[in-house]
């Protein structure tokens, strides 16, 4: 099954030009939307494609990263703050733990999945590092101070300041019109999600699994697991190896065309559509599509770390998590307390028991 790829473009165009003028601009803008909301609710996932980012952009943000991932671990490890439950700056190999290891619900219905569809097993933490970075104003006043902490720039890159923030601004825009599409195709008012994201933690989150000396059929890069944001974008990476569940339960290897960007729903919008648009499952592991693409980086001596351009975008820790609009009828809202935003991440985080290790997403 291929995902939609929806391009962004029309309906930014006619955002633009202060609103629909003609009938047909109308029903493009219906159906248009109609897609965004439709391929969230039945795949937990959405291509689109966004004139205002590039894949020249994508490349640079992904060869710095690799440059940095190709640091020495103890250099890198300069950049880590546990005390700050790793929300800033790295976080090692070996940290996030998959819940699919330690939720004792999730693995009971996993093994209820049919065989074909069942997840890869980790055999402990991820083997993957992650750089947090976290983009766009915070809040003067707010309840969850930690969540919203100060960034991390290592030294030696001269560029890093301006090229995270131009890429995480880049894709927080791309979110934010997903963002209004997905609340008009779920017959919510356009404003409905963005106006909850403003002042949110977002994070650029990027990850670097190093091929070189994990790169073994098979081997797990992320755990089966969702994102505990709202919604998570990523642009395409340089090695295949994300596996998604759809509503249905099939599991689909993800390919990013070149040029397109990839969004996943999160529990956060699980949470305001009640029910209505599940948090996408996913993982990353390594298959024979992410060894050809090594093989042919080994011939062209490019770097063998396999990078995520991922940014997680949130809802705003002060803000309430509640089945929104129409969604608060369903019979499945009894499900979606109201809740703090930010107090949600800190009781998924306790859950699983493992604040202080792990974004678990
Ligand atoms: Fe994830």
């Amino acid at each position: 099954m291929e995902l939609s790829v929806v391009d962004l473009a029309p309906y930014l165009a006619i955002r633009d030009q202060g609103g629909c003028r003609r009938e047909e601009e109308e029903e493009q803008m219906v159906a248009l939307c109609a897609a965004v909301s439709r391929s969230l609710r039945e795949t937990g996932a959405l291509l689109v494609k966004d004139p205002r980012c590039s894949a020249e952009d994508n490349d640079r943000f992904i060869d710095m990263m690799e440059r940095y991932f190709e640091c020495s671990d103890s250099f890198k490890r300069l950049q880590e703050r546990p005390h700050l439950h790793y929300q800033v700056g790295v976080t090692p190999e070996g940290v996030e733990v998959p819940r699919s290891l330690v939720d004792e619900d999730m693995k009971e219905k996993l093994s209820k999945m049919p065989k074909v569809f069942q997840p890869s097993t980790p055999e402990g933490p991820d083997p993957k590092w992650r750089y947090m970075w976290r983009v766009g104003p915070r809040p003067s006043n707010t309840r969850f101070q930690e969540l919203n902490s100060e960034p991390v720039i290592p030294e030696g890159f001269p560029d890093w300041q301006e090229t995270m923030d131009l890429w995480g601004h880049k894709m927080i825009s791309a979110i934010e019109v997903v963002a209004e599409m997905a609340a008009t195709g779920f017959g919510l008012p356009k404003d409905a999600f963005t106006s909850l994201m403003k002042q949110g933690p977002h994070l650029l989150a990027p990850t670097g699994s190093d091929l070189k000396r994990h790169g073994i059929e098979g081997k797990v890069f992320a755990g089966y697991h969702y994102d505990l944001n709202f919604l998570t974008i990523h642009g395409r990476s340089r090695f295949p190896g994300l596996n998604i569940w759809l509503r249905n339960g099939q599991k689909v290897p993800v390919k990013v065309p070149v040029g397109c960007l990839l969004i996943q729903t999160g529990k956060q919008i699980e949470w305001l559509t009640g029910g209505e648009c599940l948090a996408g499952m996913h993982e990353v592991v390594v298959n024979n599509r992410t060894l050809d693409a090594v093989e042919q980086a080994r011939q062209q001596n490019r770097s063998l770390w396999r990078v995520s351009s991922t940014l997680f975008a949130h809802i705003a820790s002060d803000a309430t998590l509640k089945p929104l609009g129409h969604f608060a009828e369903s019979p499945l809202a009894v499900n979606y307390p109201t809740m703090l935003a930010g107090e949600f991440v800190e009781q998924e985080l306790s859950v699983i028991n493992l604040k202080g290790k792990t974004s678990s997403s």
